[in-house]
């Protein structure tokens, strides 16, 4: 840490404030400074810390993710890392508003002093893609140009290498929803209960009132509807559509990741799924916060330079609107959870295997129900004749032992 002449350690030293002020080189500096020009530099400035913060935040969240079994300790940790992240790019989304105080007629006073450079380059910005999980295919390419042909130099080429190489946040988050309690067929066969009350649902919500109908046209209509509604779950229970999907891009995550999701979803007020619930909140608001992000960044760029080609020499306006897109979310199976959820009635009901699985059978409760001795008292429940098959004899009695959120 740098000391002046030894003296104590001043807030300057500390945070090298000379070192930070000291990076506003106006372009247009000599005769003709541009007054709105420091503006510019220190807004793309603090967007760049910003982005250095949020990587900091993503590559210890990966870290943590990455670690064998996650307890609820970590999730914490988790949950509060990124909640700093949604709040940075809250902040990020109003920031334009201070750099649309510049007019474009100032702007244009020294824009041409940028020559080439652009934000298109900002390094930053690539590796919070590539780390959230962006995948490259889904990319726009401008000028048949690939984003990595500006960068060239080794550091940054190492950096971009290493942000596509190592597990990006979506990877990670599949292979923890692949791992929900719940999914396993011995205990309590999530996804083949679920089917079951899509059915039932469908039936008695769609397709009966379709039969008792007498109005050919509106019998019709509504036949329509229902056949539309069974399509859209097809896409998920037909597990060849699904992967389909995946092919073409529109889902990311694997279908058991996917199950994973929305058993988090479905079970959310349980408190087992209360953190895991928290997590996939906090990346879609993740995702919708840097697709807003993209949008107030557009709209200023059309603002400024109306649809003239940008200084990194895309089509400006253009390319830039054709990024506000599904294809950039990383998370956008969580966006669509929503198409699939059913109402709570319809839930498959919970079963004592799949309690004690999560820890949320009391002891009491369990003795009660003689789970201690190895009989299942729910097993004349509907879910359980569908389960079929029996609780593996752990010895797991549940209130005692630690939770943990593999
Ligand atoms: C007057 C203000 C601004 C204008 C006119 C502007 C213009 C543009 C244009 C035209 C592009 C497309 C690439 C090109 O051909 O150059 C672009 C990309 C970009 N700009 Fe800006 N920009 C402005 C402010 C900012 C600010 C404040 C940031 C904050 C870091 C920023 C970050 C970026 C990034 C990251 C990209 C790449 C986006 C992508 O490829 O998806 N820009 N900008």
């Amino acid at each position: 840490m740098e000391r002046k002449n030894g003296n104590p350690l001043s807030y300057g030293d500390y945070l090298q404030v000379q070192k930070l002020l000291n990076c506003q080189t106006l372009s247009s500096a000599g005769d003709k400074p541009v007054h709105d020009e420091h503006l510019f530099i220190i807004t793309h400035q603090t967007y760049e810390l910003w982005f250095k913060q949020v990587l900091f935040e993503l590559d210890s969240v990966r870290e943590l993710f990455m670690t064998p079994v996650l307890d609820e300790s970590k999730t914490l940790v988790i949950i509060s890392r990124l909640n700093r992240v949604v709040q940075i790019f809250r902040l990020l989304v109003d920031q334009f508003l201070i750099l649309e105080t510049m007019t474009p007629l100032d702007f244009l006073e020294f824009r041409g002093n940028l020559e080439k450079a652009s934000g298109f380059q900002s390094l930053q910005f690539r590796l919070l893609e590539n780390k959230l999980g962006v995948k490259e295919e889904s990319r726009i390419k401008y000028n048949q140009q690939h984003y990595q042909s500006v960068f060239s130099d080794t550091k940054s080429m190492e950096l971009l290498k290493d942000s596509l190489e190592s597990p990006s946040l979506l990877i990670l988050l599949q292979r923890w929803l692949e791992r929900t309690p719940g999914l396993e067929d011995n205990v309590f066969n999530f996804w083949k209960k679920y089917q079951i009350s899509v059915n039932r649902w469908l039936e008695e919500k769609l397709l009966q009132p379709v039969e008792k109908e007498t109005d050919p046209k509106r019998k019709e209509t509504m036949m329509a509807e229902y056949q539309k509604e069974k399509d859209t779950f097809d896409s998920i229970l037909n597990i060849d559509k699904y992967n389909m999907y995946v092919e073409r891009g529109e889902r990311r995550l694997s279908h058991k990741a996917f199950q994973g999701a929305l058993v988090i979803s479905l079970y959310r007020d349980l408190p087992r799924f209360n953190q895991p619930f928290q997590v996939l909140t906090l990346l879609t608001d993740i995702d919708s916060l840097l697709t807003k992000w993209r949008y107030n960044h557009v709209m200023l760029v059309q603002r400024m330079i109306g649809s003239k080609v940008g200084t990194g020499g895309s089509s400006g306006y253009q390319y830039l609107r054709a990024t506000i897109s599904d294809r950039y979310k990383a998370f956008l199976d969580l966006f669509n959870l929503s198409t699939f959820l059913i109402p709570r009635e319809y839930q498959p009901p919970l079963t004592t295997n799949i309690k004690r699985r999560l820890s949320i059978l009391s002891l009491s409760k369990q003795e009660e129900e003689g789970v201690s001795s190895g009989s299942d008292s729910n097993s004349g429940s509907s879910a359980d004749v569908v389960d079929g098959s029996p609780a593996p004899d752990d010895g797991d009695t549940g209130a005692n032992k630690k939770v943990v959120f593999e």
